[in-house]
């Protein structure tokens, strides 16, 4: 029995989706599943095709059709969508939401295991332009057929929503799901996306495929991260020398990042547990930000705008960051806004920047100590001035 199914719009796209996903406080994933709050995420998949213009865009993990039916109706110059997954169920429902956006010609629901799809394009022509993996909890074991079935200057996005795994909780399962070391340290998020950057790079050096990141972005519940996908031994070479491991020593509080993995802190010598193999390159392709952030402006989504330009810059800073509570509780003194912060930095000479992927966070290129006295000396002068 198809489920029956009430009307929404998203975007500039009417959606048919389960009442229950609109009220319920952790959508069900059975028998047909939808997120409502995950909107922005779909906002932002919609911004990146236009500003990339794919000419096909594959929807692997596709459930109601949400994201595929939103990119063929919303993303620009028409692009042909194809949506694929093993639940019935949901392919009814996505089949009605193609018919309901009169997106017949243009898209395609296919019922199917999602690597057995994906490798069905292995030595084939039939590849994608972007492909799209939306995944319960880990996209691990859909990347290496997602890279495959790319074709040379696709864009590759996926998203992780095991957060716990990748920030630290459990390392053992972050080793065997990702090959890397997620220590707990006070800039998770960002090392979660490097982690998962990471595993793309290894996943495609399998098939002598490169990756370079576009953007990417942190929420509670999940990561995304977009990739453009890079053809050849020589751009796999490329991407694997970016590859490399960041260190929080948890004695004199330095952070560092490199090629190896270190033992001991190169400053205080005390035992350090780096997180890697992950990502040390750039996270960011500075023209898709604008574009998308252009694009998110125009359509007045203005939460994902924000999103989108916070990432600008980001690359210029070393792949951690500090968090202003932690420095402050160290020292005994209270919290400062992050404005007030970036200003005594700036000030002191340094350059910094509030940090996209953590809260209350500072990416800056000064040291733990000139941080430590930017946060006293900003939190004394408020404190003066109250
Ligand atoms: C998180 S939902 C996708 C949500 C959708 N992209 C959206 O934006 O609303 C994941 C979907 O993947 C499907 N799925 C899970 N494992 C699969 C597999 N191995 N092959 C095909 N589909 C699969 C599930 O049926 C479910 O519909
Ligand atoms: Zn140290």
């Amino acid at each position: 029995m198809p489920p029956k199914l009430k009307s929404v719009v998203e975007g500039k796209t009417r959606l048919l989706v389960p009442p229950a996903s609109l009220w319920s406080k952790v959508p069900e994933t059975y028998p047909v599943f939808f997120n409502p709050a995950a909107r922005l995420n779909r906002d932002i998949s919609v911004a990146v095709a236009a500003a990339t213009g794919p000419a096909t865009f594959l929807d692997l993990l596709s459930a109601t059709g949400a994201r595929g039916v939103r990119v063929a109706r919303e993303a620009g110059d028409p692009v042909r969508v194809t949506m694929v997954d093993f639940n019935r169920a949901s392919l009814s429902v996505a089949a009605k939401n193609v018919k309901a956006n009169h997106l017949e010609e243009r898209c395609e629901v296919v019922h199917s295991e999602a690597n057995r799809y994906l490798y069905s394009r292995f030595e084939r022509e039939e590849k994608f332009d972007a492909v799209d993996v939306d995944p319960f909890g880990t996209p691990a074991p859909y990347l290496q057929a997602a890279l495959v079935a790319s074709k040379d200057g696709a864009v590759l996005s996926f998203t992780a929503t095991d957060a716990a795994v990748l920030c630290g909780v459990y390392p053992e399962v972050a080793l065997r799901r990702y090959g890397a070391a997620a220590p707990r340290s006070e800039f998770v998020h960002e090392t979660a996306i490097r982690i998962l950057a990471g595993f793309a790079a290894r996943m495609g050096g399998i098939n002598d495929i490169g990756v370079a990141p576009l953007a990417a972005h942190s929420t509670l519940h999940y990561f995304r991260v977009y990739v453009r996908v890079v053809r050849g031994a020589r751009a796999s070479d490329e991407s694997q020398r970016y590859l490399g491991y960041v260190t929080q020593c948890n004695g004199c509080q330095s952070r560092f990042g490199g090629e190896v993995q270190v033992q001991r802190c190169p400053r205080c010598g005390k035992k350090v547990r780096p997180a890697g193999p992950l990502w040390l390159g750039p996270l960011c392709d500075d023209k898709v930000l604008k574009d998308s952030t252009q694009f998110c402006d125009g359509e007045g989504w203005r939460d994902s705008a924000e999103m989108v330009s916070s990432l600008r810059g980001t690359d210029e800073f070393p792949p951690f960051s500090y968090s202003v509570e932690r420095s402050a509780s160290r020292q005994g003194v209270s919290s400062v806004p992050l404005d007030a912060l970036l200003e005594t930095l700036s000030s002191a000479g340094y350059r910094s920047t509030r940090q996209p992927f953590e809260s209350l966070s500072v990416k800056t290129d000064a040291a733990v100590e000139a941080f430590d006295d930017a946060v006293r000396e900003t939190s004394r002068a408020l404190a003066k001035a109250d």
